[in-house]
C-alpha cells in the first residue's frame, strides 16, 4: 500500500492505493486560511500537521487498509509557501502562502537587480509575488528580527516531511517555484541566495520526487496510529501540486499536455530536455519524473463560472444557466469576457488585471454572458497553449481535468477554440494519486514514473473541435487578445 498526502490550501487529503493504482481509501481534514491584510494569505504549519495526522487516522479506520502493508508515503504540496524555522526547529512566523500578494516591491527589486535575462540565466523564471524568494526578502525588510533567526527554510509539504522523518529535504519540482533553484542545472542558485541574504545550508537537501528522503520516525508512527507496524515506512520526495497532479494524469511524456479546469487553470507540458520561453511568460520547472516541464497558470478558470453561478445568479440553477448558454448559437455570440477576476499570471503577470464584459447590445441575453465566460476561460488557456506552440512543444494529446471538465459543452468549446481534440482520463484523484505513484516508484514497484503512469492512467474518448466554428473562434481570439492590451492602462 502506498499513501499519497495531498497538502492543499483549504484541506489535506490522504489516499491509499494498491500496486494497480486502485483507490483503497481516503481521509481528509480542513484548516483555516488567514487574510490579515488585503492581499495577504497565511496559514499555520501546525494546522497542516494536525490535519495530516487527523486525515491519516481517518484513512486507517478503513477496514480494507492493513497498516502493516503500508510501504511508503509520497506528497503533493501547495507550492511556493514560506515556512521559516529557528535553530530549535520552531516555526518563526505563519507561513506566507502561494496566493499571498504582498511582495510586488520585492519582485520589482529582484527584477531590477538581475534583469529578465539575468533571471533567465540563473533561475529560469521571472520574479512573481507568489514565489518564495520575494517572501524572504519581504521578511528581511519588514521583520528583520524574524529573518535573522531563520535556520531552515522549507516549503509546505516539506514541513510535513520534517515532522514525519526529521529530515530537511525537498524535491526539484517544488524547489523550482522558490526562485532560488538553478532549474536547468538542478542546484541552488548562489546569485539568488546571495541577493536575498541566505546561505544554501538553510535550504533543504534536493531529491528527485521518486527518491527516498527518509524514514518515518517512531514518534511520528505513534502519532499516526501506526506504532505497532513491523517494518519501516519510507518517505519519497513527492512534488509540488502541479507536477504531482501531472503524474496523476499521466502527463509525463513529451507530446502530452494537460489542461486543468479547476478554481485556477493550468496548461502543463512535459519535456525530455530543459525548455524555456525566453520572455519567461511560462514557468520553467523540473518535473517529478526527473525531467522538466513548462506551465502557464491562469488564476481564475472554473472560478469565473463559480462567481457567475454562485454570487451573481445564486437564485438560478446552475444547469439552467448552462442550458441558456448552450442555446445561444456560436455565431450569434457578440459578448467577450476577460477572466482576470483575481489578476493574472500567464501570459500577463498582472495582479491588478480584472474581469471584463464587453460588446453588449439590446439583444444580449444572460445566455450570451454565461457563454462568454466559458469562452473567455478557454481563450485564457489558449494564451498559454500558444506560448507552448511558440517554443515548439509537441502537442499530440491534450488531457483535460478538474471540476470544469465534467461539462461536455465546455469541453467542446475548448476543443474548438484550441482547434485540437481533448480527452478526459479514467481517474480524478489528481495530485494525491501522483503522490502515491511517486511513493510506489520510490520503493521499486514500478520501473519509472512513466511506467507507472502508463499502467494506471488511461485517456478516454476524444472530444473533437467543431470544424465549422474554428474560424469564428480564431477571429474572436484575436479580439480577446487585443482587449487586454487596450485595457491594460485602465487596470
Ligand atoms: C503553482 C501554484 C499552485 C499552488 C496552489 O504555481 O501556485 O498550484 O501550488 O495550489
Amino acid at each position: 500500500i502506498f499513501l499519497g498526502i495531498d497538502l492543499g490550501t483549504s484541506s489535506v487529503k490522504v489516499i491509499a492505493v494498491n500496486e494497480n493504482g486502485h483507490l483503497l481509501g481516503e481521509g481528509a481534514a480542513e484548516y483555516p486560511i488567514a487574510y490579515p491584510k488585503p492581499g495577504w494569505a497565511e496559514q499555520n504549519p501546525a494546522d497542516w500537521w494536525q490535519g495530516t495526522l487527523e486525515a491519516v487516522r481517518k484513512l486507517l479506520q478503513n477496514p480494507s487498509i492493513q497498516s502493516d502493508d503500508i510501504a511508503s508515503i509520497g506528497f503533493s504540496g501547495q507550492m511556493h509557501g514560506l515556512v521559516a524555522l529557528n535553530e530549535a526547529n520552531e516555526v518563526l512566523t505563519p507561513a506566507l502562502l502561494w496566493c499571498d500578494q504582498r511582495t510586488q516591491a520585492e519582485c520589482d527589486e529582484i527584477t531590477a537587480h538581475f534583469g529578465l535575462s539575468g533571471l533567465a540565466e540563473t533561475v529560469s523564471n521571472q520574479a512573481l509575488t507568489g514565489f518564495t524568494a520575494p517572501k524572504l526578502l519581504w521578511l528581511k525588510k519588514h521583520q528583520p528580527e524574524v529573518f535573522s533567526q531563520i535556520k531552515h527554510i522549507l516549503l509546505p509539504k516539506d514541513y510535513i516531511r520534517f515532522k514525519l522523518t526529521g529530515t530537511y529535504a525537498t524535491d526539484y519540482s517544488d524547489a523550482s517555484g522558490m526562485l532560488l533553484l538553478d532549474v536547468q542545472n538542478k542546484t541552488w542558485s548562489k546569485p539568488l541566495c546571495d541577493f536575498i541574504g541566505i546561505t544554501s545550508d538553510m535550504l533543504p537537501e534536493l531529491y528527485e520526487s521518486y527518491e527516498v528522503t527518509g524514514l518515518v520516525t517512531d514518534e511520528a508512527l505513534e502519532l499516526l496510529g501506526l506504532s505497532g507496524i513491523s517494518h519501516e515506512i519510507r518517505v519519497v520526495g513527492g512534488a509540488g501540486d502541479q507536477a504531482a497532479g501531472a503524474v496523476g494524469t499521466g502527463t509525463v511524456k513529451e507530446g502530452i499536455v494537460s489542461v486543468t479546469l479547476g478554481t485556477s487553470g493550468v496548461v502543463f507540458a512535459a519535456h525530455n530536455q530543459f525548455a524555456m520561453d525566453d520572455q519567461l511568460r511560462l514557468h520553467a520547472f523540473c518535473h517529478a519524473n526527473g525531467h522538466y516541464h513548462s506551465m502557464g497558470v491562469m488564476l481564475s478558470a472554473a472560478n469565473c463560472l463559480k462567481w457567475w453561478t454562485d454570487t451573481v445568479h445564486a437564485d438560478i440553477p446552475f444547469e439552467t444557466l448552462l442550458a441558456e448558454a448552450e442555446a445561444v448559437p456560436t455565431t450569434d455570440q457578440h459578448v467577450l469576457f476577460l477572466p482576470y477576476l483575481t489578476g493574472e499570471r500567464t501570459p500577463y503577470a498582472n495582479p491588478d488585471a480584472r474581469g471584463t464584459f464587453i460588446g453588449m447590445t439590446p439583444t444580449t441575453t444572460r445566455g450570451h454572458f454565461t457563454r462568454a465566460i466559458l469562452e473567455g476561460v478557454a481563450f485564457g488557456l489558449k494564451d498559454s497553449l500558444e506560448i507552448l506552440r511558440e517554443i515548439q512543444v509537441p502537442m499530440d494529446e491534450i488531457r483535460v481535468i478538474g471540476g470544469g471538465s465534467k461539462s461536455d459543452f465546455w469541453l467542446k468549446i475548448i476543443a474548438t477554440i484550441f482547434n485540437l481534440s481533448v480527452r478526459r482520463i479514467n481517474t480524478d484523484q489528481g495530485g494525491a494519486l501522483g503522490a502515491a505513484i511517486l511513493a510506489a516508484v520510490g520503493v521499486g514497484s514500478f520501473e519509472s514514473v512513466e511506467d507507472a503512469c502508463e499502467k494506471i492512467v488511461k485517456p478516454l474518448d476524444a472530444i473533437t473541435p467543431e470544424q465549422t466554428e474554428v474560424a469564428f473562434y480564431s477571429d474572436l481570439y484575436k479580439r480577446y487578445q487585443g482587449l487586454y492590451k487596450a485595457l491594460e492602462p485602465w487596470f
